[in-house]
């Protein structure tokens, strides 16, 4: 199942076993964002779509920062859920490599009987969770594309795990912004919304464009999508209604679709980097 990595060097320097099956000569969106958040799981390739997007996007963009933020906007997203919603089952769709406070950790702390299935279509990301986390009577990992929702609706393990008759907290973060437009996330989102019982809360972070608002980062930010469209697969950096609209009829928490760090903000974080710009907005809404 593992082959030798001889011609790539990991970001630690070390050689490693890397799992069979993963195409290395191209960065991948989850080891590209590890480079980005300090870690250690990418490749030569990913650190250097990672550099090649900060020079593109300019001294405003602070990449680790970008996705210091996202992580810190899960965290208060899943304990308000936990805490103040009382949502005890959650799907995490796109989870990426496992990092410092993981869903199922971060409700666990609250809610030590919450469940969480955390959903990939990468092969490194599925080895790595199995190794770290593993299944558990709380924590399941799939392997399924949000491409196809009903895969991820429909998979033997979701079904058997979490009761669609209760709510439940649908987790997205980071990851529409790499469906295409053609790939058409609007209907995608549709077929996730349709099936959570009322009472469950949609969460989204997603790559922002603030258009006329602010038309310096706009150029930017559109300079950073072909960058990503050409090298790293797909990005596309979305406007707030086009956002807006994957929450459908859902009925938005305050304060609604903003930049992370206003998201209901903790006494700690940290929003020092404003005027500079975030690359990411985010929201919650719950189903009536
Ligand atoms: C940037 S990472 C985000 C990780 C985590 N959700 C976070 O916000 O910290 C995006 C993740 O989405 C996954 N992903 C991208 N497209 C996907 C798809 N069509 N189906 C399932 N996962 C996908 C990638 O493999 C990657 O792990």
């Amino acid at each position: 199942m593992f082959s030798r990595a001889h011609d790539l060097s990991w970001g630690d320097g070390g050689e490693r076993h890397v799992p069979a099956g993963l195409d290395l000569s191209r960065p991948s969106s989850a080891r590209v964002y590890d480079y980005m958040l300090g870690g250690k799981d990418h490749f030569a390739v990913d650190r250097a779509a990672g550099e090649l997007l900060k020079k593109n996007m300019g001294p405003g963009w602070d990449s680790r920062r970008n996705g210091l933020d996202n992580r810190a906007f899960l965290r208060r997203v899943v304990r308000y859920l936990v805490r103040e919603v009382g949502i005890r089952q959650f799907i995490d769709i796109g989870s990426g490599l496992p990092t410092l406070g993981n869903v199922h950790e971060v409700a666990q702390e609250s809610d030590p009987g919450a469940r969480v299935v955390y959903v990939d279509n990468d092969p490194m990301v599925l080895v790595h969770c199995r190794a770290l986390l593993g299944d558990s009577p709380t924590t399941k990992i799939i392997s399924a594309d949000l491409r196809r929702p009903e895969t991820v609706l429909d998979h033997e393990a979701v079904r058997g795990f979490i009761d669609f008759g209760q709510p439940v907290g649908l987790l997205l973060f980071a990851i529409v912004h790499h469906l295409r437009d053609d790939e058409r996330p609007g209907d995608i989102m549709a077929v996730l919304r349709d099936r959570l019982a009322p009472g469950s809360h949609l969460a989204i972070s997603h790559f922002f464009n603030p258009g006329a608002e602010r038309p310096e980062v706009a150029a930017k930010v559109l300079a950073g999508e072909r960058i990503f469209n050409e090298k790293l697969g797909t990005g596309r950096f979305r406007h707030h209604d086009e956002i807006l609209r994957y929450f459908g009829d859902f009925e938005p928490v305050e304060p609604g679709l903003v930049m992370l760090p206003d998201w209901r903000p903790d006494p700690d974080t940290d929003r020092s980097m404003f005027p500079g710009y975030h690359m990411f907005a985010g929201g919650v809404a719950r189903k009536g």
